[in-house]
């Protein structure tokens, strides 16, 4: 596989993971119920997986390497905006987590009888504004990979570079098995009841 391959094969693993952002933010509007646990382990696949080992992968060796060809650097400059974009959603995603989980502890330490609900209404929102990000993001970059296959400006060499350079950023993300657990935790939420119906 190719390093311009690669990538657009992370994406089509990151559309699973908006499938999930987009059913669960759906679920939460409709007053139904999703494990607190299962939106932690959404959080922890945006950061790790997509933001911290996609994004790495492009933003430390891909975009730096083709910036300079064939006048992709106004496509390129416009995807770091949008990383940083997707960065600030993934945030808020998480300071709202953090926010009902302390409640929820709050409320545990308290028992009574009625308690109040919890707003689950921010972390659908965030959810859902994940889930468009991914869905614009990949779209347009997988027609700027397109545009980068076709006019075949990665050489050979550059291409050896930028998977070696991928391993790299893999390492920085937790190594291959941290990856692995990645792909498995996407599974388990695809396979979860609330995913189904
Ligand atoms: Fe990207
Ligand atoms: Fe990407």
């Amino acid at each position: 596989m190719n390093a311009t391959r690669n990538l657009k094969n992370d994406h089509i693993t990151i559309r699973r993971v908006k499938d999930i952002a987009q059913k669960c933010s759906d679920r939460l509007y409709a007053d139904r119920y999703v494990p607190i646990e299962d939106v932690e382990i959404i959080s922890v696949i945006i950061e790790e997986f997509v933001d911290h080992f996609h994004h790495g992968k492009e933003e430390k060796a891909y975009f730096p390497d083709t910036k300079e060809k064939n006048g992709f650097a106004e496509d390129i400059r416009k995807f770091l905006i949008e990383h940083e974009l997707g960065r600030r959603i993934a945030i808020m995603l998480r300071r709202e987590l953090n926010e009902v989980k302390e409640k929820r502890k709050e409320q545990s330490k308290h028992k009574t009888n009625k308690q109040d609900p919890i707003n689950m209404e921010p972390i659908a929102r965030f959810l859902k504004s994940y889930a468009v990000f991914i869905d614009d993001h990949t779209a347009k970059e997988d027609r700027f990979f397109d545009l980068v296959d076709e006019k075949n400006v990665i050489t050979n060499e550059e291409d050896e570079m930028l998977l070696k350079h991928y391993e790299m950023c893999k390492n920085q993300a937790g190594g291959e098995i941290r990856i692995q657990e990645m792909v498995v935790l996407i599974k388990f939420l695809e396979e979860r009841e609330w995913m189904k119906d």
